[in-house]
């Protein structure tokens, strides 16, 4: 079993891989606080899996910083956080709206740099933390429709990976998940049919978010698991 005591934050947990890793990290014996944009979702979800929820809108520097507060001050340091929300866009970049383009950017990849900035200080002063930021293989390779949202998770994989070497040193593990297709809401949210058929399970995903948070002498970066005695 997870220290009890260690305090992990997800964003965009109201559903799918954010709401299936909230509730094995507390299966595990983690503490995970579970956020959300939508106060009514949050509300019951955490209710649902009996543990704290915020309304969380990660687009919103402020909102992600008086939310690390309150976490820290209501519960205790966050000792890990999982950068998941996120939204899909596909179709011809030409025909995208411009409110779209930016609702991407600014979820998917500002949103990451924003909870990052507020929760690491904290992690830094104990030299003690985890960060895992839920990619995609839409940030390894490059193909038609998915122009704006594969701009957005590959701003995260350089990210990811230049946080992982500079936070390493310093006691904090940054690290990237790349799953393919996982079966959520996320395509039929944004108003896309997509066969799910083969997809991932939400559950899977979550697990294998767990082994990476759990795996502590281990960095999961996006090619492979690095020791972290290479960055001694
Ligand atoms: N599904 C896949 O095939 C797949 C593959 C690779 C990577 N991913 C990544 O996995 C992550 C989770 O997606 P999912 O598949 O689990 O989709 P999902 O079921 O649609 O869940 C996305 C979650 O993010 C929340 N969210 C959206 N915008 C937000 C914002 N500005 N602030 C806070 N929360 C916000 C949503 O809240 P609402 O319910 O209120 O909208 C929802 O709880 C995303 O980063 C996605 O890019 C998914």
């Amino acid at each position: 079993m997870a220290d009890k005591n260690r305090v992990v934050l997800v964003t965009g947990a109201t559903s799918g891989i954010g709401l299936a890793t909230a509730e094995k990290l507390k299966t595990v014996g983690y503490h995970p606080v579970l956020t959300g944009r939508n106060p009514d979702k949050v509300k019951a979800c955490a209710e649902k899996l009996g543990i704290s929820g915020y309304t969380l809108d990660v687009s919103n520097e402020e909102d992600c910083a008086r939310v690390i507060k309150s976490v820290e001050n209501d519960i205790g340091p966050i000792w890990g956080l999982v950068n998941n929300a996120g939204i899909w866009l596909e179709g011809s970049f030409e025909k995208y709206k411009v409110a779209d383009i930016r609702a991407v950017m600014e979820t998917n990849t500002l949103g990451t740099m924003f909870m990052t900035h507020s929760v690491l200080p904290g992690m830094l002063g104990r030299k003690s933390g985890a960060i895992i930021n839920v990619v995609s293989t839409g940030a390894l390779y490059c193909r038609k429709s998915i122009s704006v949202y594969s701009g957005s998770k590959w701003a995260i994989r350089g990210f990811t990976g230049c946080m992982e070497v500079e936070c390493a040193p310093k006691g904090v593990r940054v690290m990237g998940f790349y799953p393919g297709k996982v079966d959520t809401n996320m395509y039929s949210t944004a108003g896309i049919d997509r066969d799910l058929e083969v997809a991932m399970t939400p559950a899977g995903a979550a697990g294998m978010i767990e082994r990476m948070f759990s795996d502590e002498h281990i960095l999961w970066g996006q090619v492979s698991g690095r020791s972290i005695n290479d960055y001694a």
